[in-house]
């Protein structure tokens, strides 16, 4: 297939030419997100190959639809940026790769928690300018604390198992009861017990209409006071206002963040020499007990070799066999 890849940098051109050389598709690739208004450089492809934060509402589809453009593969899991019924409506098959490296996404869960805890970041600054005092820095056990995981799910799973190691005693809120997380303890709880008992609540569940602002006012209201929140899931679970209240009031004591509602006009790219504009997010960054990542959860060799595999095989399923196993419908919306 001819595929247009949009939204590239250098190191996803370096993993999908390297995985191509089994599949034989013909890549050209642009650095430009897709939206409407680039989506003619797709001009001549049969597919168009994205990330996250590419926009894929209808007037996009129907831009490439109008082109002869007749798949989209998402080189990520989540498919919350694709106008789905659009896509239907238009004849566009939708791939995605729906499990890359959960250990890549877990493990950075627990990294944003131990940073929070021991304030290492804070630490390592200090300590380079012979500032070796220990205020500020107290942290606490996490053996014994009570995780609450939101989405049991392939990451939720391995990242309970993980705080299962350290002494944690995990809850879990999740419509389906994930088998491997009880094998091991997981005591699947109500929402309002989770949010209410857990010194550590790690959202793990997609961005859906339904969980879209998951965590608001209400939410915080009702947990532990002092209790971290972590977030590597979707930026749209969280109401960052709602949030920036919880914080300001102490209710919530640490904030880790891979991911951010508006992070579209921010994530993936250079800003140093610019001047920062969300007010929302400027805010988040002046709280000292707040660790924000630009969406990089994902961002191991393991899991970039896996995404390009994976992403270059779907292609080659639709080309060859007209379907994919990994096809995303709106059947699978309503289904989750
Ligand atoms: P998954 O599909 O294996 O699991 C999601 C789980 O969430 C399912 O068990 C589902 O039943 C549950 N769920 C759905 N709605 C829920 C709700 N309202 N409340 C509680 N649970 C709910 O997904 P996986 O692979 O574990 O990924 C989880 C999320 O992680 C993805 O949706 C994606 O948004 C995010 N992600 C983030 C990455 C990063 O780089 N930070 C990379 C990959 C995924």
């Amino acid at each position: 297939m001819i595929v247009a890849v949009f939204n590239t940098k250098a190191y996803d051109r370096r993993f999908l030419q390297d995985a191509n050389r089994d599949q034989r598709h013909q890549l050209l690739f642009h650095e430009p997100r897709l939206n409407r208004n680039t989506a003619a450089l797709a001009s001549g492809a049969d597919a168009v190959c994205v990330f996250v934060n590419d926009v894929l509402d209808r007037a996009t589809l129907e831009a490439l639809a109008r082109i002869g453009i007749s798949a989209v593969a998402l080189r990520c899991a989540g498919f919350n940026n694709v106008d789905l019924a659009a896509a239907e409506d238009l004849g566009l098959q939708v791939v995605r790769v729906p499990a890359y490296s959960p250990y890549a996404v877990a493990e950075h869960t627990v990294a944003l928690i131990l940073t929070l805890n021991r304030k290492t970041h804070r630490a390592h600054n200090r300590v380079h300018e012979g500032n070796f005092s220990l205020e500020g820095l107290l942290g606490f056990d996490l053996h014994g604390k009570v995780v609450g995981v939101i989405g049991t799910g392939k990451i939720g799973a391995i990242f309970s198992r993980i705080m299962t190691g350290f002494g944690c005693r995990v809850l879990a809120f999740d419509p389906l009861v994930n088998p491997d997380c009880l094998a091991i303890g997981v005591d699947y709880v109500a929402m309002e017990q989770l949010l209410s008992e857990a010194d550590i609540v790690s959202l793990h569940c997609p961005l859906t209409p339904a969980s879209r602002h998951l965590i608001d006012d209400r939410a915080i209201a009702s947990m532990r006071q002092g209790c971290m929140l972590i977030n590597t899931s979707r930026g749209g679970l969280i109401d960052a206002p709602a949030l920036i209240r919880g914080l300001k009031s102490g209710k919530v004591g640490y904030v880790g963040l891979d991911v951010y509602e508006e992070e579209a006009d921010l994530f993936f790219e250079d800003l140093s020499n610019t001047v920062i504009q969300d007010d929302v997010f400027a805010r988040l960054t002046t709280f000292t007990n707040v660790l924000i990542t630009g969406h990089q959860g994902f961002f191991t060799d393991s899991a970039l070799e896996n995404i390009a595999t994976t992403t270059l095989a779907n292609l080659t399923d639709l080309e060859i066999r007209g379907c994919c196993d990994n096809a995303v419908t709106t059947d699978l919306v309503r289904n989750r």
